[in-house]
């Protein structure tokens, strides 16, 4: 039987139609509109997309967005500026620095200076302390838009073997930390691999849900999982295709062909995972823009 596919498209719309439910709601109470500020420096052609992307998607559901372009050259000072006349700014209840950051800008640095109450990115230092902690205030938004995925696809994950590949801040490490949670939607038992795992097939093979996010195309082949796995591939790959408009195809990082028969689900790259982080910035905007009108959101302990 082929496997299920993890439909990231349609699980993000349903999203996007109820914050943009909320977002209605909001306004008629309160006034207020949600506001994302997004910065983008240099001229990286797949962070321009994503920037693009996440604007639109942000005008969708009635928030408001503002982009401010910076050249690949601007110095770090400057970036700190543009990040601290932000954090006064009443419009913009969140904040996004896209990355990577031109190589002069320690993206440390910015992070760290991100008003926490506006970090809807989620990777200021103080908002991944509180979700280690079990009580996240924004929760980075790719690894809340894999457990969306899962979730709103009926996989639950208490007591299941989650094995992650990749431990960069952005995914890997938020999304352990996630799903190791004891809480509803969590409650795994997390394995995380590297690039310094020894015999990586003999830990991917044990997953019930296996999740990669490891940066390059083919991690993952058929004699690595087990029959019966639940994949989600983070991956964003451009391969070159010379038969492809653009000269490029994007691949995740899972080998679908060889994974996708022995699974019992998986999640296509495009398609997957990449909507649902977009779904997830728009449930975070919304999320900061409520805590600034004083109207209570889920878990809010801050
Ligand atoms: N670059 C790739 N993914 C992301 C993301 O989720 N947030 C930011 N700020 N930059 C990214």
């Amino acid at each position: 039987m082929p496997a299920k596919i993890l439909d990231g498209v349609k699980v993000a719309q349903e999203i996007r139609t109820e914050v943009a439910q909320d977002v209605r709601e909001l306004q008629q109470t309160t006034g207020v509109t949600p506001g994302l500020g997004v910065v983008l420096v240099g001229d990286n052609p797949a962070s321009a997309t994503y920037v693009r992307t996440k604007s639109k998607a942000c005008q969708e559901v009635g928030a408001v967005s503002e982009t401010f372009t910076l050249p690949k050259t601007a110095t770090e000072q400057e970036v700190l500026a543009l990040v601290a006349r932000l954090n006064h700014d009443p419009r913009f209840h969140g904040i996004l620095v896209q990355l990577p950051l031109p190589s002069q800008i320690s993206e440390r640095k910015v992070t760290v200076v991100i008003d926490p109450t506006k970090d809807v990115d989620g990777l200021h230092p103080l908002n991944m302390g509180l979700l280690l902690e079990g009580s996240p205030r924004f929760i980075p938004c790719t690894p809340a838009g894999i457990q969306q995925l899962l979730l709103r696809h009926g996989y639950d994950l208490a007591g299941k073997h989650v094995v992650v590949c990749g431990r960069s801040n952005i995914v890997g490490k938020p999304v352990s930390v996630l799903l190791l949670q004891k809480q509803r939607g969590a409650n795994a038992t997390v394995t995380v691999c590297h690039t310094a795992t020894r015999d990586l097939a003999s830990i991917t093979r044990q997953a019930d849900i296996l999740i990669v996010a490891a940066g390059r195309p083919n991690a993952i082949t058929g004699d690595m999982v087990k029959r019966g796995v639940v994949v989600v591939d983070v991956g964003v790959n451009r391969v070159s295709d010379p038969a492809a408009p653009r000269g490029y195809r994007i691949v995740g990082d899972v080998d679908f062909a060889g994974v996708e028969p022995l699974a019992e689900a998986i999640s296509p790259v495009p398609g997957g995972v990449g909507p649902m982080t977009v779904a997830m910035l728009l449930a975070n905007t919304l999320k900061a823009a409520k805590r600034a009108a004083g109207v209570a959101t889920a878990n809010s302990k801050d």
